[in-house]
């Protein structure tokens, strides 16, 4: 089979680890025949400095009529001083508002054999840890009306939290739906004590919950819900969240399993069409260095396999080729105490594409 996917390798180490995941990709094509072909299309700083915008409309329609996209990261302290609407960061909100990608999927593992890269204790995360931040990613506070106005106490600026029925309702349905398939646990994250629309939130996910009878149904604040992730994740299932809290809570998250540079996730529409990017960013400060963790976005492109392109056996050949690098002692420079060797971001691609 052929699959056009549309790769948006971005800023910093986005194109360094977006290079190592098309080589992986490349071999499981070999393996079991398919064809990926790749589009590269810009966004982010370096499509500002290409074309003076940071989401040319080229991109999106190239992205559109795609069978699913591939993204970097995007940003970086060269593009921070320009206005919102300019910046790099500004292109991803584009690009998932236009692809319709409501639903972020962004699954936390601890592998075996990065126990030790957890910065909690070894009997916290005993027998693995395996949970999934669903986090709505079109609305609330990132798309919520913004701006400029004079109070009393000298110029404000402010962002809107708003969440309507409809946009909860579906993102519930995506977490209930995931449950069913795992632990049948959902952990709902709002600040429904003092925010209006979480209450809205916390109502709609009760309302969808109750078709779904086999799922266990957790409320919990997000002040506590932060606070439960390192006192006890293994508590965890499926949570269920907004844009914002689930942005951070991805990010917390993420650091139990030993390392950002591990979280792949996938932003979902409905249908089966999604964009696969890692969890984190761009990261300017090892930027060229050959430090970049691959393996967020390579598991991001397991998860394209999966999800977009039902290629089950193709996708777990991609989540095993990690695990066996990993089994085989193989760190990045972010999972290594000190003492410890490193291999770089193009080592850790070209051995995982072995084991493929
Ligand atoms: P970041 O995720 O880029 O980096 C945070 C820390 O994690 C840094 O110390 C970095 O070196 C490390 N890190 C991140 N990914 C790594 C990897 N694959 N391997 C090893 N170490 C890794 O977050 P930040 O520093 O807050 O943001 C940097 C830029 O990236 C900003 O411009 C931000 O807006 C942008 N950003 C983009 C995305 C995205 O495109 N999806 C996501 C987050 C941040
Ligand atoms: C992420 C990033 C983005 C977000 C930024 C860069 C817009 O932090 O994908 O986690 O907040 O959604
Ligand atoms: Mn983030």
């Amino acid at each position: 089979m052929n699959y056009n996917i549309a790769v948006i390798p971005g800023d910093g180490i986005g194109p360094e680890v977006v290079a190592e995941t098309l080589k992986v990709l490349d071999k499981v094509g070999d393996k079991f025949n398919h064809k990926f072909n790749y589009t590269q299309v810009l966004a982010g700083g370096a499509a500002i400095d290409e074309t003076g915008e940071c989401l040319p409309s080229e991109t999106v329609n190239i992205c559109k009529n795609s069978d699913a996209v591939l993204l970097g990261a995007v940003g970086g302290p060269k593009w921070d001083a320009l206005p919102g609407e300019q910046r790099p960061e500004r292109a991803l909100l584009g690009i998932r508002k236009a692809l319709g990608l409501y639903a972020n999927l962004r699954p936390a593992m601890v592998f075996d054999e990065l126990a030790d890269a957890s910065p909690l204790k070894p009997e916290i995360i005993a027998g693995g840890l395996d949970i999934v931040v669903v986090r709505e990613l079109t609305g609330g506070i990132y798309f919520g009306e913004k701006g400029h106005k004079d109070t009393p106490m000298g110029p404000a600026a402010y962002d809107v939290e708003e969440y309507s029925e409809g946009e909860v309702k579906r993102i519930a349905k995506v977490a209930f739906d995931m449950a069913m398939k795992r632990g049948k646990k959902v952990t709902s994250v709002d600040k429904a004590n003092v925010l209006e629309s979480s209450r809205l939130w916390r109502r709609v996910v009760a309302e969808v919950a109750a078709d779904y009878p086999d799922v266990t149904l957790d409320n919990l604040y997000v002040d506590n819900a932060s606070m439960q992730l390192v006192r006890n994740p293994k508590q965890f299932d499926v949570i269920v969240t907004s844009n914002m809290f689930g942005d951070i809570l991805s990010d917390e998250a993420s650091q139990i399993t030993g390392s950002i540079g591990m979280l792949p996730s996938a932003s979902l529409a409905d249908g089966n069409f999604g964009m696969y990017e890692p969890v984190h960013g761009s990261a300017p400060d090892i930027a060229g260095t050959g430090q970049a963790n691959p393996i967020a976005t390579i598991l991001s492109a397991a998860m394209m396999l999966r999800y977009t392109f039902g290629l089950m056996d193709e996708a777990a050949s991609i989540e095993n080729a990690v695990h066996k690098f990993l089994k085989n002692g193989y760190r990045t420079a972010d999972l290594c105490g000190d003492a410890k060797e490193s291999v770089t971001t193009i080592k850790a691609g070209d051995l995982i594409a072995a084991e493929i």
